[in-house]
């Protein structure tokens, strides 16, 4: 994985079919997308349950871009090296799982993935200064996290300009996760976003079956967020 800023859409295989998600994968990636957003959730550290590392490694075959792996679950140190192993190329853990986010950062680094801190709303942004060379990536929670199809927390707009002015140069992507669509992701890319994760805006409407509609969405944030730059610059 090279490091560029250039903006990057990554659909959360949480709003694909769960009876098809080789297919699902196949499907956003011949349509466009960047990186497979797989969000895993253990019914502990937030009221869903989803898959594990059996199932990553299931679709990894299936994932040709980069297979972006959002933990959602605590503790997180037991679990990092069966994600790993099952091919994650980005391992994302959230401030909030533990006391030891530190060492759970370097236990990442260790297992060869790429280490991402994920900040639920609440968490300020100050929560990365003692970690900047720790991690590849920031995941600001744009809604708070357990569902897809919620609503976007307006009030992240802020954390991410303060990201971005504390991230400097350093190649640290900053994501997205939450509530992204065509309206949304222009207030985050101008804000100084460069990865934008989507659920339910990219699969709504489409299929395995209509996988163009996938690519009609992707295009549709994509699109939006270009504008932002442009505007910006
Ligand atoms: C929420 C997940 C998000 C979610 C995004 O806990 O981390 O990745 O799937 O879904 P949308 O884009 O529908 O808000
Ligand atoms: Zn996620």
């Amino acid at each position: 994985m090279t490091f560029d800023r250039n903006i990057k859409i990554a659909p959360s295989i949480l709003s694909a079919d769960f009876a098809n998600f080789g297919a699902e994968c196949q499907a956003i990636e011949s349509q466009g997308c960047d990186w497979v957003h797989v969000d895993v959730m253990d019914g502990h550290f937030v009221p869903n349950l989803t898959f594990g590392p059996a199932m990553c490694k299931a679709i990894r075959p299936h994932v040709r871009t980069v297979m972006d792996v959002h933990l959602m679950i605590a503790p997180v140190d037991p679990y990092i090296e069966a994600f790993a192993e099952a091919g994650a190329d980005i391992i994302t853990a959230h401030a909030e799982a533990g006391p030891h986010i530190h060492r759970t950062l370097q236990a990442i680094r260790t297992s060869g993935a790429k280490a991402g801190l994920a900040l639920n709303p609440g968490t300020p942004a100050e929560a990365i200064d003692y970690l900047l060379d720790m991690i590849d990536l920031v995941c600001v929670m744009t809604v708070n996290p357990g569902f897809g199809g919620q609503k976007f927390i307006h009030s992240q707009v802020e954390k991410v300009r303060t990201l971005r002015a504390r991230i400097g140069d350093r190649p640290i992507h900053i994501e997205i996760d939450g509530g992204v669509d065509p309206t949304t992701a222009p207030l985050v890319v101008e804000a100084g976003a460069d990865v934008l994760v989507a659920g339910s805006a990219v699969f709504k409407g489409g299929s395995v079956g209509k996988p163009e509609v996938y690519g009609e969405n992707i295009r549709a944030i994509r699109e939006a967020a270009a504008k932002a730059l442009r505007a910006a610059a």
